[in-house]
């Protein structure tokens, strides 16, 4: 607990261009999770670098990362919002962390067997011990709640796994996390194949709606996405296309489904495409907006880099000490 909140931990990553997917499905809960409790939302550099970066590329996106968060309204005063990089105790406690992590475990990771078959010239260490780094950004901060989404789940549970390691051998450390599972979590699929998530990482352009594409694109891409033949408007798996047509529209709304289906009883499938591309055109306008004047901010932005990398540093810190003193390694001389 901090100022008698329940504690909140998730992170994203900066590489790819983020999609709808990413702002409806993740960083818009995130905003409505910064009233209730105290969070953390960092932007996790150190775990980019698992893959091969063109490190001017990552700088500005990591920086547009922190832009699009305060963008999307999470106050930066409320939550720390923040770079992982700019707070060694991730590394550090990560060190630890890997000396409780056993290779069998790690070697169960979907993950890793997913990105290792993709970047199959550069499997490395750093990609291997991945999810301990990502125990570590949890538990530095006594993590009550991660959001996070379902591929991520098993990341979540070696963290747990983990923790309660520790807390076996040496006594109550860290707090055990739990997953927090959004009641809207809109899940939103590839426009060109609705049984894919939309990914920032998909070769085709059509299939997902980057945060900073042109209303023209936009549209142009609902136009395109992939429907089926049934020719009627309603809410079911059987049509999965349709079915993410409806859950972004109310993402963007925040209408139900159900009205929706009314809404459009007896027209035609162009017109909800063409009521979706509205939407979304009206919801990222303004956030593409923001995010240009905040770019051009440099000092306000700067200054809240620092604030809260030291917010951060010293709560982590806390955390760190406690674990190092557990380890046994020598007290610090002040
Ligand atoms: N691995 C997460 C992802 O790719 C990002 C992440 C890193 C994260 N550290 C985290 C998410 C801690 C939640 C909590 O989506």
């Amino acid at each position: 607990m901090i100022n008698d909140k329940k504690v909140l931990f998730s992170g994203m990553q900066a590489t790819g261009n983020l999609t709808l997917g990413n702002y409806l499905g993740a960083l818009q809960n995130w905003v409505k999770l910064a009233d209730e409790y105290e969070c953390f939302y960092s932007v996790v550099d150190m775990h980019s670098i698992t893959v091969r970066q063109d490190p001017a590329t990552l700088r500005k996106r990591a920086r547009s990362l922190l832009i699009l968060y305060i963008a999307a309204g999470l106050d930066p005063e409320k939550a720390c919002i923040y770079f992982q990089s700019h707070v060694s105790a991730h590394a550090e406690l990560a060190w630890i962390l890997d000396c409780y992590t056993y290779m069998g475990e790690m070697n169960r990771m979907t993950q890793f067997k997913d990105k290792s078959a993709k970047h199959a010239d550069n499997i490395n260490v750093g990609l291997f011990a991945y999810p301990v780094l990502m125990a570590a950004d949890i538990l530095l901060y006594q993590t009550d709640l991660v959001p996070v989404g379902i591929d991520q789940m098993q990341h979540l549970e070696i963290t747990r796994d983990i923790a309660n390691r520790f807390n076996n051998i040496y006594g109550q450390t860290f707090t055990i996390p739990e997953a927090y599972i959004g009641k809207v979590g809109a899940k939103i699929m590839s426009l060109q194949d609705p049984t894919k998530k939309m990914s920032k990482s998909d070769e085709n352009p059509n299939a997902s709606i980057y945060l900073m594409d042109d209303p023209d694109t936009i549209r142009r891409k609902f136009k395109r996405a992939v429907t089926d033949s049934e020719g009627c408007i309603a809410y079911r798996d059987e049509q999965a296309g349709l079915k993410n047509l409806i859950d972004i529209y109310a993402a963007c709304t925040g209408k139900t489904p159900d009205t929706i289906v009314s809404e459009f009883s007896g027209l035609g499938y162009g017109q909800l495409k063409e009521a979706v591309g509205e939407a979304v055109v009206d919801k990222l306008s303004p956030l593409q907006q923001r995010c240009a004047e905040l770019e051009k901010d440099k000092s306000y932005i700067d200054g809240i880099i620092k604030n809260n990398a030291e917010k951060a540093s010293y709560y982590a810190a806390k955390t760190l000490r406690k674990v190092q003193r557990k380890v046994g390694f020598p007290d610090r001389i002040r």
